[in-house]
């Protein structure tokens, strides 16, 4: 067995409870403290692996500059920023979509409407692609709050189960993109570690169906 030592790059927050999981369910031996512990750097040193906690819009940037051999990312992450990585599994977990949303019954302004998002490559090219001409505000947060403040008048911002737009009394003007985390690798790792990255793709692809 191709035993290659390789650094995974995993997302702290929300997604990361559903990738140990997938992890654990393909065979990998994830210590206990895995889960509760504050450190960033986690070495499973039985299965010849080390972890490192980053923020989930992170994740790319240590795959691409090939400090982890692969990572967990966000297909959102990967739309707003074109980043030199290979995609190679679609993980069909933390599954939620890209949308535009805003307060109910309001149309956008004629002349550049501002928009605001975490994703604003994704909100400039979609409203590119609708032939409309707006300002993109980026926030890091809590976009909701854009909309209900007078910031702007839509937000383009991830759905999940979209209890975040109910409680705010926003509603969705339309879909932009479905997404779920990837298993992406630095290109140089997946040549050189190729059997190895295999074999992983290979052992999640088989739970994951
Ligand atoms: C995300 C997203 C929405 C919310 C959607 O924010 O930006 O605000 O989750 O989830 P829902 O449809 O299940 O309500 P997150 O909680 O990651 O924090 P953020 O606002 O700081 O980006």
């Amino acid at each position: 067995m191709n035993n290659s030592f390789l650094t995974i790059a995993m997302p702290k927050g929300r997604i990361f409870e559903e990738a140990a999981e997938l992890l654990r369910g393909a065979g990998f031996r994830l210590p206990p403290e895995f889960d509760d512990s504050r450190k960033l750097i986690l070495d499973v040193e039985e299965e010849n692996l080390r972890f490192i906690l980053a923020k989930p819009m992170d994740v790319v940037t240590y795959v691409e500059h090939g400090v982890a051999d692969i990572g967990i990312a966000g297909k959102d992450v990967m739309l707003e920023e074109e980043r030199d990585v290979y995609e190679l599994l679609d993980l069909k977990i933390s599954a939620c979509y890209l949308a535009v949303a805003g307060l109910p019954g309001t149309k956008i302004s004629d002349i550049a409407p501002k928009i605001a998002s975490k994703y604003p490559n994704v909100a400039s090219s979609y409203f590119r692609e609708q032939g409309e001409q707006v300002e993109i505000i980026k926030l890091n947060g809590s976009i909701e709050l854009a909309p209900l403040i007078g910031l702007a008048e839509r937000i383009v911002d991830i759905v999940s189960t979209g209890q975040t737009l109910k409680e705010n009394g926003l509603v969705e003007y339309a879909k932009i993109a479905d997404v779920t985390s990837r298993l992406v690798a630095n290109p140089v790792s997946y040549r050189l570690k190729e059997a190895r990255i295999t074999e992983i793709v290979d052992r999640l692809a088989e739970i994951i169906g």
